[in-house]
């Protein structure tokens, strides 16, 4: 599970539970209906907060279902039970935090926190005629993490603890978390240093908070498309 906070046109933040996310080097694709004020957040902004929650938050979790930053509440979220909450942090009872690169602030309690810019938007069934417009992939480069001290492996600086770090896990819309690991894994006895991208060295170069946004307001999801497009970095190795 990933909570998303976005800032909102105003000063407000919003944040959003969501589940289908995948990571690639220093990226993560994220699956968004482009109705959800997240997701136009997004594109407004061209920046967000990707909060892990641990399986602990799964009531705080819970507690953002069913509800939008968005109002009006587009029809469709209507017609399956959604209602406007201006004030996300406060239903949650999660704690907002100032992030150090971006406007919308981290949750206090989500053990890893990471800031993101957007670089590309890909538009998802784009041919159908039915489908086209209604959810976007959203590719975000994350340039600050931060992590509780209580999952960072011991001795080490940049290298998380897998048997400490128990990350709430969305499974066919019921919460899950870990359990024992099964196995000895190969692939994680690749050095990390040989995963290493640009955008690693962009993440410590980023600017902080309070430069002008990197998207103009209202820019349509085709326009953003394209011009984040001009601005990918360099590919970097799949982590697989
Ligand atoms: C557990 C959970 C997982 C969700 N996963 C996703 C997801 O992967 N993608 C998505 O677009 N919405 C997902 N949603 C629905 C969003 O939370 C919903 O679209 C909501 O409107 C987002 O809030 P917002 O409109 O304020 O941005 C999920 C909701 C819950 C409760």
């Amino acid at each position: 599970m990933v909570l998303i906070s976005s800032r909102n046109e105003g000063t407000s933040a919003n944040l959003a539970p969501m589940s289908s996310a995948f990571w690639l080097g220093w990226r993560a694709m994220l699956g968004l209906g482009v109705g959800s004020k997240t997701a136009q957040n997004l594109l407004r902004t061209g920046e967000c907060v990707l909060n892990l929650p641990s399986d602990s938050m799964a009531p705080a979790v819970d507690r953002l279902a069913l509800t939008t930053g968005a109002d009006p509440v587009p029809a469709s979220k209507q017609r399956r039970g959604y209602r406007h909450e201006p004030d996300k942090f406060g239903r949650s009872g999660l704690t907002p935090v100032d992030s150090e690169t971006v406007e919308p602030p981290r949750v206090a309690e989500c053990p890893v926190n990471m800031e993101c810019v957007v670089e590309a938007v890909h538009p998802i069934a784009d041919q159908d005629d039915a489908l086209r417009g209604s959810t976007a992939a959203f590719e975000v480069r994350v340039q600050r993490v931060h992590v509780h001290e209580s999952i960072r492996m011991a001795g080490t600086s940049d290298r998380i603890d897998p048997d400490a770090w128990r990350p709430l896990i969305m499974s066919f819309q019921k919460f899950y978390g870990l359990g024992a690991q099964l196995h000895p894994s190969t692939l994680a006895s690749i050095p990390e240093r040989l995963y290493r991208t640009a955008d690693a060295d962009r993440a410590r170069e980023a600017p902080l908070a309070g430069r002008p946004t990197r998207l103009g307001a209202g820019t349509p999801l085709r326009q953003v498309t394209r011009a984040a497009g001009r601005c990918r970095g360099p590919r970097g190795g799949s982590r697989r």
